[in-house]
C-alpha cells in the first residue's frame, strides 16, 4: 500500500500544514474523488431517482442502481434489493427496532459495551412496547451461549468504537440462528478496516454509516436479508414507498424502496458507492495490515510512556484503535493539549456511557488510525505524548 500516493488523493492532507488526524472512528476525511463524485450529481444531474421521466431524472436513476450494486458487491449481498439506504448506522438500527414487529415480553440481547446507537432504541423499545433488554459480555460467546435462549433478537457491535477490539461475530449468528433468533451487526467500526462478506459470516442484518470510510456524512446502509425485510413493516412511510394509494388504502413498494421515505441523499448515496470503490481498490486487507503496524508503534510507544491502554496491550486484537489514559488527567485536557500541536484524536466516553460507568471511569482519549495516516506521524504524536505524559506525574 503506497500511503504517500493515498495522501495525494485528500485535498485536506496537501494543504500548509496538514493536520495529524488520529480521530477516525468518528469520522473519516474524503478523497478527491468522493467529492468530485458528489459534486458531479449537483452540477450535472442534480434531480430526482425513480420518478422524473427526463434525462436528469434518467441519469440519478441509474446512478443510483449502480451505487447499490457497489455496496451489495462490497458485502457480497445475495441480492441488490437487500440494500437499503439510511442516513447512518443509527437510523438503520432504528429502522429495525421499528420494523421488525418486536412484541411485549420480548427479548433483544446487546453486548455491555454497546454504543447508545445500540442500547437507547431498545431502551426506548422497552419503555413502549415492553420489550426486555438483556446484556452479555462483550466478546464472551460462553455468556452469549447462556442467555441466548428464548431471545428474539441479538444487537451486536462488531468492533468496539472505545478499544478497537472485535467480536466473533460468525458463531454469534450460528448459535443464535440454532436458537431461532435473528442477528443485526453494527458494523460502523469495522467495515470501514477489514472485508466483511454478510453471506459467509450468514448474519440477517449489517448496518454501516459512509462517513467512518471516507464517504460522505447523513448517508448510510442496512443490509437485511430479502426473506427479512419482505416480512418487515414499515419505519417511515411515504413518497415512493408505494405503488398506488387512495384516500383510504396505498399498496406498498416492494423493498427496498418500501423502507426509503421521500427525496433520498442522491449526492451522498453516490459519494458513499464511489468511496467502497476507492477502499476496494486500496484492498482492505492491506489497509488493515497498515492500522495494525501503526497501532503497534503507537501502543508499544505509549505503554513505554507508562500510559494506560483500554483493553488488550497487544494492538493486534485492538484494530487501528488506541483508547488510553494518562494518569488521572482529564481525557479532554489530553486532546486540547494535543490539538495544540495541530493533532486531533477524541476524548470522553464516546458515546458508550454505559460501559464507562459500569466500569467506573469517567472517560478515555482515543486515538484512531486510517490509511492516510503516517509512521512520522505516530512518532510525532509519542514525542508530544512524552511532554503531556511528565505533567501527569
Ligand atoms: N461513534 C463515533 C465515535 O466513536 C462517533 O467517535
Amino acid at each position: 500500500m503506497n500511503v504517500d500516493k493515498i495522501r495525494k488523493d485528500f485535498a485536506i492532507l496537501n494543504g500548509k500544514n496538514p493536520p495529524i488526524y488520529f480521530d477516525n472512528a468518528c469520522t473519516t476525511f474524503r478523497p478527491n474523488s468522493v467529492l468530485g463524485k458528489m459534486n458531479e450529481y449537483y452540477e450535472q444531474y442534480p434531480s430526482c431517482a425513480g420518478r422524473s421521466n427526463h434525462r436528469f431524472g434518467t441519469r440519478v436513476t441509474e446512478e443510483l442502481i449502480k451505487a447499490r450494486r457497489t455496496v451489495a458487491d462490497f458485502f457480497n449481498a445475495k441480492k441488490e434489493s437487500e440494500i437499503v439506504f439510511t442516513r447512518n448506522t443509527t437510523e438503520g438500527i432504528n429502522l429495525i427496532a421499528n420494523a421488525l414487529g418486536l412484541k411485549k415480553g420480548e427479548i433483544v440481547l446487546t453486548s455491555d459495551k454497546e454504543h447508545n446507537s445500540n442500547l437507547i432504541p431498545w431502551l426506548v423499545k422497552a419503555k413502549s412496547v415492553g420489550i426486555r433488554h438483556e446484556t452479555f459480555k462483550f466478546g464472551d460467546l460462553g455468556d452469549f451461549e447462556k442467555k441466548i435462549k428464548n431471545v428474539r433478537l441479538v444487537s451486536v457491535v462488531h468492533t468496539s468504537n472505545v478499544d478497537g477490539t472485535t467480536q466473533d461475530v460468525k458463531e454469534m449468528a450460528k448459535i443464535a440462528h440454532e436458537n431461532n433468533a435473528v442477528i443485526l451487526v453494527d458494523a460502523a467500526q469495522s467495515a470501514p478496516h477489514k472485508p466483511i462478506d454478510v453471506r459467509k459470516l450468514d448474519i440477517d442484518f449489517l448496518v454501516c454509516s459512509g462517513h467512518k470510510m471516507l464517504g460522505p456524512s447523513g448517508m448510510g446502509i442496512l443490509y437485511g436479508k430479502q426473506e427479512l425485510l419482505e416480512k418487515m413493516d414499515y419505519f417511515m412511510a411515504g413518497g415512493e414507498t408505494v405503488t398506488n394509494s387512495t384516500y383510504t388504502s396505498f399498496v406498498p413498494e416492494k423493498v427496498p424502496e418500501k423502507f426509503e421515505a421521500g427525496l433520498q441523499n442522491y449526492a451522498g448515496i453516490i459519494g458513499f458507492a464511489e468511496a467502497l470503490r476507492y477502499l476496494k481498490k486500496v484492498g482492505l486487507g492491506d489497509v488493515e495490515k497498515h492500522e495494525h503496524e501503526l497501532n503497534k508503534r503507537l501502543s508499544d510507544g505509549l505503554l513505554k510512556l507508562g500510559v494506560k491502554i483500554l483493553g488488550p496491550e497487544d494492538a493486534k486484537l485492538r484494530g487501528g484503535v488506541a483508547g488510553f489514559n494518562v494518569g488521572k488527567m482529564n481525557p479532554h485536557e489530553v486532546s486540547l493539549m494535543l490539538d495544540s500541536y495541530n493533532i486531533a484524536i477524541r476524548s470522553g466516553m464516546h458515546c458508550v456511557h454505559s460501559w464507562f460507568n459500569a466500569n467506573k471511569l469517567a472517560g478515555s482519549a482515543r486515538a484512531s488510525l486510517y490509511l492516510y495516516n503516517t509512521k512520522d506521524e505516530v512518532d510525532f504524536f509519542l514525542e508530544k505524548m512524552k511532554d503531556i505524559a511528565k505533567l501527569a506525574r
